[in-house]
């Protein structure tokens, strides 16, 4: 008889309340990736041998129950959303709580654990940004990956083992050192860092691959990032720029009013669209609120910093209005669909003829929808 994933996890989870954490142990890949806590970012590579362990050490797996409250399903992902409480008896255990658990299931084996605090944090994971992120790094294979606003490091995590990582943050929150020791981290607004640093030199003289600007989510701010990293870039580089599709007028004011906010950044898309019309520019409505994908970059142009006051002062009255009139035409959005943003990308930066490729990162297979399970896929 062959169980679903989700009728496998549900077991797991029951024969872990009943007999602890070597329950897991049939669950398990013999090599899989995990989160340890919702506090880390990285994903670990470990055997099933030391993922039992560490559970069999932390109070937060051996002194806990858990009890699964909801199960979606998402490909070869499953999120399940947790409620934990003490068992009996237990001396460390944490208060009741919920987290968020996503586990990539492949040939009725987890392959990689990630946990969250938040749930709408492992839907991002999930079908969100920070899964299109991973996406981009397994396709483009960038050797160097520069990140401005890194804070805990969720995108970071999502760049590939031995990619040269440059994160510059004034107040960066790397809580797990196995992601704090794979990013060197600039600790500056990002205008102070480009005032002061030369990045070529902490990239050993390479070009910036890929870069994520996720900074301060002001038009100017991101702007600034953009004419800042173009220097350092190839014409075959690619930059990601968060917040490009907002949600609403409401989240996208310059100044925070809600809890969600991804402030004016939408105001670069337009600009470069109409300043820089060279570049090959689009955003991916991908939740929450967008990723701009920005090609056919030249670092030796001026257009940008020579009319850096007059176009700061052109695009940044801009009102949300032109939005409401025609999001997806000056947006240029793109469908959150895998075969679709290729189509924009450059051909990969290294090839994967080495082996390499059984990598969990790259098992990753399109996401468009997710549902509970039980539920039909929506079309
Ligand atoms: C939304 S968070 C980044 C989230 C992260 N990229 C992720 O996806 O998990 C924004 C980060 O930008 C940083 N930040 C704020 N102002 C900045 C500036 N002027 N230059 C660089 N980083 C800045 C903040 O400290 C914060 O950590």
């Amino acid at each position: 008889m062959s169980f679903s994933a989700r009728e496998l996890l549900l077991g797991a989870y029951e024969a872990f309340n009943r007999k602890g954490v070597d329950a897991f142990e049939a669950l398990l890949a013999p090599e899989l990736r995990w989160q340890e806590r919702a506090r880390s970012a990285a994903f670990n590579p470990a055997t099933r041998e030391e993922v039992l362990s560490r559970m069999r050490a932390l109070p937060s797996w051996r002194e806990v129950l858990m009890e699964p409250q909801d199960v979606l399903e998402a490909d070869d992902r499953l999120i399940v959303v947790v409620r934990e409480r003490p068992r009996a008896g237990a001396r460390n255990a944490p208060e009741e709580r919920t987290r968020t658990h996503v586990w990539t299931i492949k040939d009725g084996q987890a392959v990689r654990l990630e946990i969250y605090r938040k749930r709408s944090d492992a839907m991002w994971s999930v079908v969100g940004y920070l899964r299109l992120l991973e996406r981009l790094h397994a396709y483009l294979r960038p050797r160097t990956y520069v990140e401005i606003g890194v804070s805990k490091g969720h995108s970071a995590a999502r760049a590939l083992p031995g990619t040269k990582i440059i994160g510059i943050d004034p107040a960066p929150r790397l809580f797990d050192p196995a992601i704090a020791s794979t990013v060197e981290v600039f600790r500056y607004t990002s205008d102070d860092y480009f005032a002061n640093n030369d990045l070529s030199k902490a990239l050993d003289g390479r070009p910036i691959d890929l870069a994520f600007i996720d900074g301060y989510h002001m038009f100017e701010y991101a702007l600034r990032d953009f004419m800042n990293l173009e220097p350092y870039c190839s014409e075959q580089s690619v930059i990601l720029a968060h917040d490009c599709y907002p949600i609403s007028r409401e989240t996208s004011t310059r100044e925070r009013t809600t809890a969600v906010w991804s402030g004016d950044v939408w105001k670069l898309v337009v600009c470069l669209r109409e300043v820089r019309k060279d570049l090959d520019v689009h955003v991916v409505d991908v939740r929450p609120t967008g990723l701009a994908i920005i090609t056919g970059l030249d670092p030796n142009s001026t257009m940008i910093t020579s009319g850096y006051d007059e176009i700061v002062s052109r695009y940044t009255p801009t009102d949300y209005d032109v939005l409401e009139e025609s999001k997806e035409e000056r947006l240029a959005r793109v469908d959150n669909d895998w075969e679709a943003i290729t189509q924009l990308l450059p051909e990969p930066y290294q090839d994967t003829s080495d082996g390499s490729d059984d990598d969990p990162m790259e098992s990753v297979s399109s996401t468009k929808s997710y549902r509970r399970t039980g539920e039909p896929a929506s079309p």
